[in-house]
């Protein structure tokens, strides 16, 4: 990828984290550094004098039309909101590029703007508007710098991924970048809680299941990839298959899905169409996810080979189908059902650990199992401590 599309990536994932979140999200605030930084970066390798065009739904660098964002969905939706030229003509500092991008976020919620001004930045350092920018004389000084705080709760996730999944049900389109910066906001969450508690949602009623349960495999299967030591990216996009793996369920029946009793076999053959639905959302997109794919086409599958989807030849699962199913099997036993109760922690890490070699991938069994354990070992030992659940409210 080139620094420039990293840089125009970085700025839109910065936007997106702003309108899920907020600007006092610390998603938000290492979205908008991580562009910062990529700003600094295109600079240093292109020269100080940037500038992009969105037109016709092209993206031009310096006169040449970046192929990689041919199709890209953002395009279309910064030109609509009047962002269709970005000029950098020096170093912005930090606070200005904030400024920036409040200005760009501002725009693209839409809220109310004068279509044919251009707004320039702090000292002028960056500006954008509609085509044939300008520079004004009566530019305004640096506005005030937006702090980050570090104190907040999983609420907005939680309803973000309610949104990510009311849209591909509804549109039948995944808002990819959506998906990614929730997944970097549950990664902050972790890390920022680390000291205390594994960012875990318990359920409170029954019809949050599926969005709870993402959430939560999502931060064990990137925690569970973090002690394995894999790199960033992987890490992240073990994140994004755990968030992403039931996203089948979408089309299939809630009765099913959420039915407290026994299923009949017609309801049982509905849910089980979810791994394949799933991995057919997750390959349609513009950019495939094939982790993604794979791991929401493979999780319901058994190290011996049982399971479903039922499979004319056997094959070994992949390793990040592997990874989530642990996370997936342990977040379900610890989720209080209708016909029983939630497990405890350690009897669903004993059931983890005998059906380790049949069910689950013994090394990961074992790696899981002691990760879970230590943290169990924290959360249990000051008799004060608080648990991460206590801040949901359904979401409606
Ligand atoms: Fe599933
Ligand atoms: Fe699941």
């Amino acid at each position: 990828m080139s620094d420039a599309v990293r840089f125009l990536t970085g700025l839109t994932q910065a936007l997106a984290a702003s309108t899920l979140y907020g600007e006092d999200h610390p998603a938000y605030r290492r979205a908008a550094d991580a562009a910062f930084r990529q700003l600094q970066d295109l600079q240093k390798a292109e020269g100080i004098t940037l500038d992009f065009s969105l037109l016709h739904g092209e993206v031009v660098f310096r006169e040449r039309v970046v192929h990689e964002l041919r199709a890209w969905e953002w395009t279309p939706r910064l030109a609509e909101a009047g962002i269709q030229r970005i000029e950098v003509t020096g170093e912005p500092s930090p606070d200005e590029f904030e400024e920036f991008l409040d200005l760009l976020a501002e725009r693209v919620a839409g809220r109310p703007f004068d279509s044919s001004s251009v707004r320039h930045v702090g000292h002028g350092n960056i500006r954008f508007g509609q085509v044939s920018v300008h520079r004004p004389d009566d530019w305004a000084p640096a506005a005030a710098t937006v702090l980050a705080t570090l104190n907040y709760g999983l609420q907005e996730e939680y309803q973000a991924i309610h949104w990510v999944h009311d849209e591909v049900s509804r549109s039948g389109r995944l808002p990819l970048l959506e998906a990614e910066v929730i997944v970097q906001s549950l990664s902050v969450a972790m890390h920022a809680e680390q000291a205390a508690v594994l960012p875990l949602l318990q359920l409170k009623e029954f019809d949050q299941y599926t969005t709870t349960h993402s959430m939560n495999v999502a931060v064990l299967a990137m925690a569970l990839a973090e002690t394995l030591e894999l790199g960033p990216a992987e890490v992240r996009a073990v994140g994004v298959a755990g968030l992403l793996h039931d996203l089948g369920k979408v089309r299939v029946p809630k009765e099913g899905v959420l039915k407290p009793g026994k299923l009949t076999e017609e309801e049982r053959a509905e849910i089980q169409r979810h791994p394949a639905e799933g991995a057919r959302i997750l390959l349609a997109g513009d950019q495939p996810l094939d982790l993604a794919a794979v791991v929401a086409y493979e999780h319901h599958l058994m190290l011996d080979g049982s399971g479903y989807p039922c499979r004319h030849f056997q094959h070994d699962t992949h390793y990040g189908s592997r990874l989530v199913h642990v996370c997936d099997v342990y977040d379900a036993l610890r989720t209080r059902r209708p016909y029983r109760d939630a497990w405890e922690s350690e009897t669903a890490l004993q059931y983890i650990e005998q059906r380790a070699g049949l069910e689950f991938d013994p090394a990961l069994a074992a790696t899981f199992t002691d990760l879970i354990r230590r943290w169990d070992h924290r959360i249990l030992a000051p008799p004060e401590s608080p648990t991460a659940a206590t801040n949901l409210q359904p979401a409606g």
